[in-house]
């Protein structure tokens, strides 16, 4: 038989990786053997084959299913509940709500807003359809629902308001005491606008609109909590298993020791799983008040309700430009809404507006009001995709009037150094120009818009191909990031981080960066995350920086357990460790490989047991920002008869530093532009505005998701990658956000070059193109 350690290593062919000193801090990989590769997830099995248990699967002894009952209506106070009859009810072990004692803790809203707002959990005065109100425990989940069913509440129903613009009416139904605007409104400028917009050659002001869009994560939201004593563990669907356990341990009034939150596996979270949610206090309540597991995974409908949205945003962009391309100025103002509660509504909408393109005179003024409805979250580079939707076509309108072609356009505008932060700090790298000329060349830009351009248009179904492009506002950073890296004495290895692997392959990525430094084959290194009891302190997995940030750490931590085994090695071979070199699970002298020694042959290790690397996140650059950048293409046919758009061809051309694994830096690529393509053509949170306040399309029948047959079969990922030092030691610069930033603005701009008619709101229908088409005909 084999033994398992067999092939345990690579003998790497190309360079042998650099020997550490004591103290330093990794210098930047120069030629790479592992990373950057093809390689699929270390996890791919277990994914596959059902093995691996996600918070959903979990299934304790003597388990309890929790259930909510949530106000129905968008806006009411609960007078009274009446449990009585609930709680006789087959099966039922407990309920609660906001009048059963000690059940009802304060939750506050402070989450990506720069307002807070204290509530409870079961509050009173409800501000949305969907605010919990009651919870059960009870055998079974159906038990549980039946008994939800037989709760009884009194509700005073009250006035409510689900547009945005009429939230600020006077006579408006009043949400918060202080009235429906969250804050101030929000402002900035630099240089003058007024002027700029003098000096331009041409001005252009548009109205632009993106609708609500419902976050979609495969795996619900949910956990299964229980007590063992006063020590309460959590299994959680969640980005961060560190802020649950801040979180919960908070409501509840817990130390931090007391709380123990793990996330090993779970499916999908694009923003609305970066924290404890009010199922995760409620599931901690109920598990307490019947000291059993309690398991609570929410419905989709109720995911849809109340765990979380994109926000609409409602955009106004005047801009000036040039004949020969120089922008001028820029004026753009957001109304925007978080929903009942303060929840980023307006967050970072404008960021693209202030600092994508060079401009000397570029003014925002953003206002967030409340509405009766779910309360947002940040969703894949919020406020990103609404900024560029608005932006990127503006830019296409300046281009079509000053007759250039849009990616020369952009070109002349490309910044070196972030114009929105205090002082003008450059950029680590700004791939952006790489992008829209690689990108413009690999698509066949130029070509394809000359070809149909030629094109007698007389067909009702139309060609055009549109791009744009966009910057994501982070790139990861530190600290706090510390990662165990421990070396056995046979040579094998467990990797020890805090971080959520959310299905984007970080586990995979990181086991490779460990792969690269110690030789091993990344699927012989154990992988131990995302558990407050056992694993390394970690931020959420969010903002496209997990990989720029813990990465570095995991080579910190590989490199440190490195060096600890040539000294061990150097001693044995009686020579100085920084003689030494490591490939195929040897070590040996870099001036006479024939003196060498194989790592499970060292005396000291055996002695030692385990060698552990501890690594550390240290701070980014000073006055340095490290964004990552895109342009992407698309090729689409429209036809004018029936408004259906066919997206025949994307390419995405991606500036995120270095590629860490070429397989999951695709898939990454693969699903932001699905994303995007959902913004842009399908997805719609639609609010019975007029008569009932009610979420009108709650399961994924009637909100739209795009699915294989709504994208292409062509996209092409275009990696550009900058020599990028400066970063990180790592030279990455993060990918799961910028891919969603341009997309959506990229079909509009095609949508506009197949058939003349520009698309100003999303989702665009076929019945809203159909509509546009007709009123182009009308105008001649
Ligand atoms: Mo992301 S919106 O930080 O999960």
């Amino acid at each position: 038989m084999k033994k398992e350690t067999e092939g345990m290593y690579y003998t790497h062919g190309l360079t042998v990786p650099e020997t550490p000193k004591p103290g330093d801090s990794p210098k930047p990989w120069k030629q790479t053997n592992v990373v950057g590769k093809r390689i699929p997830r270390v996890d791919a099995y277990e994914r596959v084959s059902g093995t691996a248990v996600y918070p959903s699967d979990l299934v304790l002894p003597r388990m309890l299913y929790g259930a909510i009952l949530r106000c129905p209506h968008p806006h009411a106070t609960v007078k009274g509940v009446d449990i009585r009859k609930a709680e006789k009810m087959p099966g039922v072990h407990v309920v609660i709500s906001g009048s059963t004692a000690g059940n009802n803790p304060g939750w506050k809203y402070s989450a990506f807003t720069r307002i807070e707002f204290a509530t409870r959990i079961f509050e009173s005065h409800c501000r949305y359809e969907g605010e919990p109100v009651a919870a059960v425990a009870a055998e079974t989940p159906y038990q549980a629902w039946d008994a939800i069913r037989a709760i009884q509440v009194d509700y005073e129903v009250l006035p409510f308001v689900a547009d945005e613009e009429k939230a600020l009416a006077t006579g408006a139904p009043r949400i918060h005491d202080k009235g429906n605007q969250m804050g101030e409104t929000q402002r900035y400028s630099r240089g003058d606008v007024q002027k700029g917009l003098e000096e331009a050659d041409v001005v252009v002001e548009m109205r632009f609109n993106t609708a609500c869009e419902l976050h979609t994560p495969m795996e619900l939201h949910g956990c299964v909590a229980d007590w063992d004593g006063d020590n309460l563990t959590i299994w959680e669907s969640t980005q961060g298993v560190y802020p649950v356990q801040n979180g919960v341990a908070q409501v509840l009034g817990l130390p931090l020791s007391k709380v123990r939150v793990i996330g090993r596996y779970m499916g999908g979270g694009f923003g609305s799983k970066l924290r404890a949610g009010k199922y995760t206090a409620i599931a901690a309540l109920l598990a307490r008040a019947t000291a059993r597991p309690v398991k609570l995974i929410l419905s989709r409908e109720e995911t849809y309700l109340a765990t979380g949205n994109r926000p609409p945003a409602h955009m106004k962009l005047k801009a000036g430009v040039k004949k020969d391309g120089t922008l001028t100025a820029l004026d753009f103002s957001c109304l925007a809404s978080g929903g009942a509660y303060p929840a980023g509504g307006t967050a970072l909408v404008d960021w693209v507006v202030r600092d994508l393109y060079l401009c000397p005179n570029v003014r925002s003024e953003m206002t967030d009001v409340y509405i009766n409805a779910g309360p947002a979250r940040p969703m894949r580079a919020p406020g990103h995709p609404q900024g560029a939707w608005a932006l990127e076509q503006m830019m296409d309108a300046l281009a079509e009037k000053i007759g250039m072609d849009p990616v020369d356009l952009r070109l002349k505008n490309v910044p070196t150094f972030s114009q929105a932060r205090e002082g003008s700090p450059p950029y680590t790298s700004t791939g952006l120009r790489d992008c829209l000329v690689e990108g413009a060349k690999a698509f066949g830009w130029k070509e394809a818009r000359e070809k149909i351009e030629k094109e007698e248009r007389k067909s009702p179904v139309q060609r055009g191909v549109g791009m744009a492009s966009g910057l994501w506002i982070a790139g990861g950073g530190g600290p706090p990031s510390t990662i165990l890296v421990k070396l056995f004495s046979d040579g094998s290895v467990n990797l020890n981080m805090g971080a959520s692997d959310i299905g984007t392959g970080t586990r995979t990525v990181m086991a490779m960066v460990v792969s690269e430094e110690l030789g091993i084959r990344p699927e012989m290194i154990q992988i131990e995350n995302a558990d407050t009891g056992t694993t390394q302190y970690a931020t959420a997995s969010g903002g496209s920086k997990t990989v720029p940030t813990e990465a570095p750490a995991v080579r910190a931590a590989a490199v440190e357990a490195k060096r600890q085994l040539f000294e061990m090695a150097a001693s044995e071979l009686k020579t100085d460790p920084s003689g030494l070199a490591l490939t195929g699970g040897e070590i040996f002298l870099k001036e006479d490989p024939t003196k060498k020694i194989k790592i499970t042959e060292i005396p000291g290790l055996k002695k030692a047991g385990v060698i552990v690397g501890i690594g550390y996140r240290g701070p980014n650059a000073q006055n340095r920002v490290v964004n990552p950048f895109a342009a992407q293409f698309c090729e689409v046919e429209v036809n004018k008869r029936t408004g259906e758009v066919k997206i025949l061809r994307f390419l995405a051309a991606q500036d995120s530093g270095r590629v860490m694994n070429r397989l999951t830096y695709d898939s990454q690529v693969i699903g932001g532009i699905t994303m995007g393509i959902g913004l842009a053509m399908t997805e719609a949170r639609i609010l019975d505005r007029n008569n009932t306040g009610k979420l009108v399309n709650r399961n994924w029948h009637d909100y739209k998701l795009p699915t294989a047959l709504d994208v292409p079969a062509e996209m092409t990922s275009l990696p550009i990658e900058p020599e990028d030092n400066e970063a990180n030691t790592t030279g990455s610069k993060g990918l799961g956000e910028p891919v969603i930033i341009p997309t959506a603005a990229v079909v509009a701009n095609a949508v506009r070059h197949a058939t003349g008619v520009r698309v100003l709101d999303t989702p665009m229908s076929p019945a809203m193109l159909c509509k546009l088409f007709s009123e182009k005909r009308k105008e001649g």
